[in-house]
């Protein structure tokens, strides 16, 4: 569809749409600041005790749902917190008694950066729902539906609701068709909603408008669709607007003291917009100023985990490369001592990228596209050194890349050998990794959620519930 045809279609859709009645088509409004506005702007470091309030203040708005949980909540929790992420979750259900959870889950990866077995994925899932998620964002960075698929059916199983994800990106092999293409895909899940994630700020509102058509048009109504945008090209509430406009049924945001840049675009601009229009949210603005103030108090708070790869750029537009994977370029090339490097290392991710595939870069793809480039920068030569994660992902322990891998790069690998992309990364991850867990613990797992914590994140797991065991954990410094 051109961009002439859908003003045309505007113009013919406006003429009808401005008599319907207010609220007669609701946009629903799932906030994310606990989670994925913190994990953008403030490196996930907010403790459970400043996010309880927040949360309780969420819980009067009338959201469709608050997301809470998963991402890298487990990784930094147990790492810099000294909390116990499941903790956080049942204390943050205690003071939300209104509002559906939800967690961000990457597939077969869970809330980690490997692929486990089906076992643990359906345990994981069994474990979120009874300590209190309603709503899984389920996700597989490069778009191979197989790492989502056991997940997906787990939610169901075990009583949640299951969004599926597929993650936009641009490349020269993800035109309109191949979106249209994986909507079908993920139409077959028999999932609850379907969700278009640019998690990077990419996506531009014209685009927005075409792909989300496209998908509403194939969805038939079966099942609603959801647009989940960050901000960093700027472009995100207008890409809200126009996929309102293609039929979206529901927008993603975060409370204004930590929207738009690396995050999305503030709930309360949301809100304030489809007021007395027929998308009208039905969400109070009076509501959100609770909660708007203590959003306010935790940013000043945690204001030195802010970097300026949290704002607008727009050199995200040329680039591509989300804030995050930026700043662990950064941190890889000071760590080297060779900041100097870092503008050929913005250059050299393209052609990462395109020798692997066109991968969208999220977790895990950004990190393995991410160090790779860096290190071909620090050695002067590309895939010189290759990294066990690079190596990994072209054998197709990561799933299928979206386009062909450079035959360059196979042979420096694999020799004569080709990758076997036919097998479901699921099939590759250690089955063992359960019991291993439980014996490397021993009496230190009081409970299943301890030994997932330690099958996840397994040295971190153990210097964690160790700290436990001695009544160590005390208050962290913030
Ligand atoms: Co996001």
């Amino acid at each position: 569809m051109s961009s002439q045809e859908i003003l045309d279609q505007l113009a013919e859709g406006m003429k009808t749409l401005l008599r319907e009645p207010v609220g007669s088509r609701r946009v629903k409004i799932t906030d994310l600041t606990p989670r994925d506005g913190q994990q953008c702007k403030l490196a996930t470091r907010v403790s459970t005790d400043d996010l309880l309030p927040l949360c309780a203040a969420l819980d009067r708005c009338g959201f469709y749902a608050v997301e809470v949980w998963g991402g890298a909540t487990f990784d930094v929790c147990m790492r810099y917190l000294k909390e116990d992420p499941w903790e956080r979750l049942r204390r943050i259900k205690a003071v939300m008694p209104n509002t559906k959870l939800q967690m961000l889950l990457r597939g077969q990866h869970i809330v980690a950066y490997r692929p486990y077995s089906d076992k643990i994925v359906c345990k994981f899932v069994e474990r979120a729902v009874a300590n209190g998620i309603t709503v899984f964002r389920v996700f597989e960075a490069i778009n191979d539906f197989r790492n989502i698929r056991v997940a997906a059916k787990a939610v169901k199983e075990f009583g949640g609701e299951a969004h599926v994800e597929v993650n936009y990106t641009v490349s020269p092999v993800h035109s309109f068709e191949k979106w249209m293409e994986y909507a079908e895909q993920l139409l077959e899940f028999e999932a609850d909603w379907l969700c278009l994630k640019d998690a990077t700020g990419i996506i531009m509102p014209f685009d927005a408008y075409r792909i989300i058509k496209g998908i509403k048009e194939r969805a038939k109504g079966k099942l609603p669709v959801v647009l989940h945008s960050h901000d960093m090209g700027g472009a995100s509430s207008m890409c809200q607007l126009m996929a309102i406009l293609a039929g979206v049924d529901m927008t993603d945001t975060v409370m204004a003291p930590l929207s738009f840049g690396s995050a999305h675009p503030a709930t309360e601009t949301m809100v304030a917009a489809l007021k007395k229009t027929p998308f009208d949210t039905g969400i109070d603005l009076k509501l959100l100023e609770e909660p708007a103030r203590i959003t306010r108090e935790i940013k000043a708070k945690y204001e030195k985990y802010e970097t300026e790869y949290t704002g607008v750029s727009g050199e995200v537009l040329t680039h591509k490369i989300p804030g995050g994977m930026i700043s662990n370029m950064v941190a890889q090339l000071k760590e080297a001592g060779k900041m100097e490097l870092m503008e050929a290392a913005l250059k050299e991710v393209p052609n990462v990228e395109r020798d692997l595939g066109y991968p969208p870069l999220l977790t895990p793809s950004s990190q393995i596209v991410g160090v790779q480039a860096v290190l071909n920068v620090l050695v002067g030569e590309r895939y010189k050194i290759v990294t066990k994660e690079t190596t990994d992902y072209v054998k197709g322990k990561y799933g299928r890349p979206p386009a062909p891998v450079s035959k360059e790069l196979i042979k420096k690998i694999m020799g004569e050998k080709e990758p076997d992309y036919s097998v479901r990364s699921g099939e590759l991850a250690d089955p063992g990794d359960w019991d291993r867990a439980a014996s490397e613990l021993g009496p230190l797992a009081k409970s299943e959620e301890d030994i997932l914590l330690g099958v996840l994140f397994p040295m971190q797991a153990k210097e964690f519930l160790t700290l436990r065991e001695k009544g160590d954990l005390g208050q962290q410094p913030s």
